[in-house]
């Protein structure tokens, strides 16, 4: 029997939707708790340069207020590690960051920024914080990430999620075989392997027939589909509240 496999929730798409209109709600700390009760095993929030969506308070919540593991993506810059040194997350997974991206496009180059990346997870490491690093699955970065010395990689799966959106079989096929191949090198190098990026239930589905991997990291699918979930729930609460009112209305 294959190791259990693990759910961590992103929730940054929450604080997405929060910022669109600035205020308070959807409240991603009320989302993360909500995830908990469903029966996921961690919560990640991605804390980026420009705030676009998790905010630095959204991060301290998220640690004084949820009994799972926190996941704290971040760039490996010194800003960030300041911050994460001081909020103390279970883990704290390495991304690039580019300002102008919509979302983490590629993996890090751990192999070109060994120099850069070393304190880093040298620092977060001493903190004890479980240090992982999101690259894509290039035996050479694989390899670079297991002489940095992180415990973890998270293997990213967007350009086999893409491959597969767009009908690219063939593309999907080679990066599939890349992720399989990733996940079998990186064990062996005795890394703890995660995958994530672009993940919906087909491909999470696919994915978690690879025994190596013992977590994934899924964000905007869940929040996207959680929309089709809820929304019924939330028109009959709406149309039951003004109702209510309307019933107190004088004629
Ligand atoms: N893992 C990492 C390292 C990421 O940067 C992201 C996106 O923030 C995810 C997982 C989740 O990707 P998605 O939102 O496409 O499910």
């Amino acid at each position: 029997m294959a190791k259990s496999l693990r759910l961590g929730v992103n929730i940054d798409h929450v604080a997405t939707i929060r910022n669109a209109r600035g205020g308070r709600h959807p409240d991603p700390v009320r989302a993360a708790k909500l995830a908990i009760a469903a029966g996921c095993d961690g919560i990640t929030a991605h804390l980026r340069e420009d705030r676009r969506h998790i905010r630095d308070a959204d991060m301290a919540r998220l640690k004084a207020e949820i009994d799972k593991p926190l996941n704290f993506e971040m760039a490996a810059t010194d800003d960030m590690v300041a911050i994460a040194l001081k909020t103390q997350p279970h883990a704290c997974c390495l991304v690039p960051e580019k300002r102008e991206e919509r979302t983490t496009e590629g993996g890090l180059d751990a192999a070109g920024q060994q120099a850069a990346l070393k304190p880093v997870v040298h620092k977060l490491k001493h903190a004890g914080i479980r240090v992982s690093l999101f690259i894509g699955a290039q035996p050479k970065q694989i390899e670079a990430a297991a002489a940095l010395g992180a415990p973890v990689i998270e293997i990213h799966t967007g350009a086999w999620c893409d491959a597969l959106a767009e009908g690219d079989t063939a593309k999907a096929e080679a990066e599939w075989r890349l992720i399989v191949t990733g996940a079998e090198l990186a064990a062996s190098l005795g890394l703890e392997v995660h995958a994530g990026h672009g993940l919906d239930y087909a491909t999470a589905e696919e994915i978690a027939a690879l025994p190596q991997i013992v977590e994934l990291n899924i964000g905007h699918f869940l929040i996207g589909e959680a929309v089709f979930e809820g929304l019924a729930e939330t028109v009959k609460f709406m149309r039951a509240a003004m109702d209510r009112g309307r019933a107190r209305a004088r004629a």
